[in-house]
């Protein structure tokens, strides 16, 4: 089972859609995909079931906002628990031998990070606070690596657009953390500081682990970065616009992030109606249509970075 965090600070640059549609082409191509909604937005959720649904099934004990809660993550409500297996996209997918499930978000997860940051504050000795700084931070680490989740392939964590204590909790329980970034001068500038906020929480993780001796429970990290990729790509002509040409090339050759090679287009005629039918936009379209293959294109860039290329070993 591979775990990655998709991510960025920067809100609205596509990190939703690509996780729902790179899910779903994944599942398309046979494999087993767990999609874990971490933004209290619930955008990722609301892909997949409408809002009703949402209320009725899954709002008062089936979402991550139940098992962040509590006394401590996971401790009253156990994560396998909370996996549902959306019906309208695992219908599109019959015949794939994929799957896609999800483990649903909650809007008042909003609150959750205040609870959880209260929490790391709780204890007083040096050693206790180096513990329980572990014992949340790796909590979801520590969740996925239940067994019921071995059967699947892929797990992709759908971030909100900030660096709080879930956000957090994603990271150091991701192998990989892949960023959408839109090809715009706040997009690019966002990217060192991510980069660096991530290595000073392995870095302090890693810190505490070591200090307690690599306690049985928790174990060092070492999340890699899997790639930026350019979504809502303005392209005229076959090509990319110049000025986004200009912002794409400077990250390729300045920033310590790689930069993939596939990209995906603006395309509101594919994500304009996100949402309404429980079927990421790519399952729907036209094989032909050029979004559709470039979501191929990183699919393929993505699994085969993971290993996780059909036929591969499982
Ligand atoms: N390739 C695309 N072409 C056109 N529109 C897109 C594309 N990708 C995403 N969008 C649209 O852009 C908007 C923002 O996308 P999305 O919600 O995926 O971003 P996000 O990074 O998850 O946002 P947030 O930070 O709020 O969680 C949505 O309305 C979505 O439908
Ligand atoms: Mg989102």
């Amino acid at each position: 089972m591979r775990v990655v965090a998709v991510m960025n600070y920067k809100g609205g640059v596509g990190k939703t859609t690509l996780t729902a549609n790179l899910g779903a082409v994944a599942a398309g191509r046979g494999l087993r995909v767990l999609l874990l909604d971490l933004d209290p937005q619930t955008n990722l959720t609301f892909s997949f079931f409408s809002i009703d649904d949402w209320h009725e099934q899954l709002a008062d004990n089936r979402t991550i906002k139940q098992w962040y809660g509590g006394e401590m993550p996971g401790r009253d409500v156990p994560l396998p628990g909370l996996v549902v297996s959306p019906g309208r996209v695992n219908r599109a997918l019959a015949g794939t031998g994929g799957r896609l499930d999800l483990i649903a978000s909650h809007l008042g997860l909003i609150d959750i990070d205040l609870e959880l940051a209260a929490l790391l504050g709780g204890t007083t000795t040096l050693d206790g606070s180096k513990r329980r700084f572990l014992d949340l931070h790796g909590c979801l680490r520590q969740a996925l690596a239940d067994d019921h989740f071995a059967e699947y392939d892929l797990v992709l964590i759908d971030c909100a657009p900030n660096f709080g204590l879930v956000t957090k909790t994603a990271i150091v329980a991701s192998e990989q953390i892949l960023v959408p970034a839109k090809a715009d001068y706040l997009s690019t500038l966002g990217l060192e500081y991510l980069v660096g906020n991530c290595a000073g929480l392995v870095q302090q993780f890693n810190d505490f682990v070591n200090h307690n001796g690599g306690t049985r429970e928790h174990r060092p990290i070492d999340p890699g970065m899997l790639g930026v990729v350019f979504t809502m790509v303005q392209i005229y002509s076959q090509d990319v616009t110049t000025a986004q040409r200009a912002y794409i090339e400077e990250v390729r050759l300045n920033s310590k992030v790689p930069v993939l090679q596939s990209r995906i287009r603006n395309s509101p005629h594919h994500f304009g109606d996100a949402g309404e039918t429980g079927v990421p936009a790519m399952l729907r379209a036209n094989s032909r249509d050029k979004v559709v293959r470039e979501f191929d294109q990183l699919a393929g860039e993505v699994l085969t970075a993971l290993e996780l290329t059909p036929g591969a070993p499982r």
